[in-house]
């Protein structure tokens, strides 16, 4: 990555893929992570109530912003996680977390976007502990996932803390698969 922000790649156009059929018309949206703003964008070019994005990067909020500057109904803030949000609950909750597995914290902004921390699940897990509180009861939450991270102890934990789950789209690329799940409250 040469721009301090995460440029959209392969995982970032399956996310899209993935949401392509999604209605966002109406429903408040809150994207977790959201680098460039791409898929914000995409979201905010449906007529949603609200869009809500969120990272921990300042240039990636400095960009999507810029990027963003467009539409009215978005609110773009830099929080590590939930951390600055206001307490308002979503119907869809989108995260195209860092999922790479290393047990080594990020050195810089860059190193963010991509290290997942243990089994690469460690963000998405901290993430998820968190999201039920900013979920309608009806909502869902949309994940992109790494067959190099943890799967099963993910799968584990979508369980322990009450998600069901269905795939939205997958794709093979040479070195790992990558899988977009979609969690509700079972
Ligand atoms: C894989 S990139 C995805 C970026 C963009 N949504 C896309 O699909 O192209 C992950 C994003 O999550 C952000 N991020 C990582 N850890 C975070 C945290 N604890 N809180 C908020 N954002 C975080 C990174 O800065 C990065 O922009």
């Amino acid at each position: 990555m040469n721009k301090k922000y995460y440029s959209p790649r392969e995982d970032t156009s399956l996310f899209l893929e993935a949401i392509e059929e999604k209605n966002f018309e109406n429903k408040k949206i809150l994207e977790m992570g959201i680098g460039s703003g791409i898929i914000a964008k995409k979201c905010l070019e449906e007529n949603p109530k609200k869009v809500v994005a969120v990272d921990k990067n300042k240039h990636a909020v400095r960009k999507s912003r810029k990027e963003l500057s467009d539409f009215n109904n978005k609110k773009i803030i830099k929080s590590d996680l939930f951390a600055n949000l206001n307490q308002e609950k979503f119907d869809y909750i989108l995260f195209n977390p860092p999922y790479l597995p290393t047990e080594k914290e990020p050195l810089n902004e860059e190193e963010r976007a991509w290290k997942g921390g243990k089994g690469g699940i460690e963000v998405l897990k901290r993430f998820l502990s968190e999201s039920k509180d900013y979920l309608e009861e009806h909502g869902k939450i949309i994940i992109l996932v790494s067959d190099l991270g943890d799967i099963n102890s993910l799968k584990n934990y979508l369980e322990k803390m009450g998600f069901e789950y269905k795939l939205l789209a997958k794709e093979k690329l040479f070195f790992e698969k990558l899988s977009v799940l979609e969690l509700k409250n079972n």
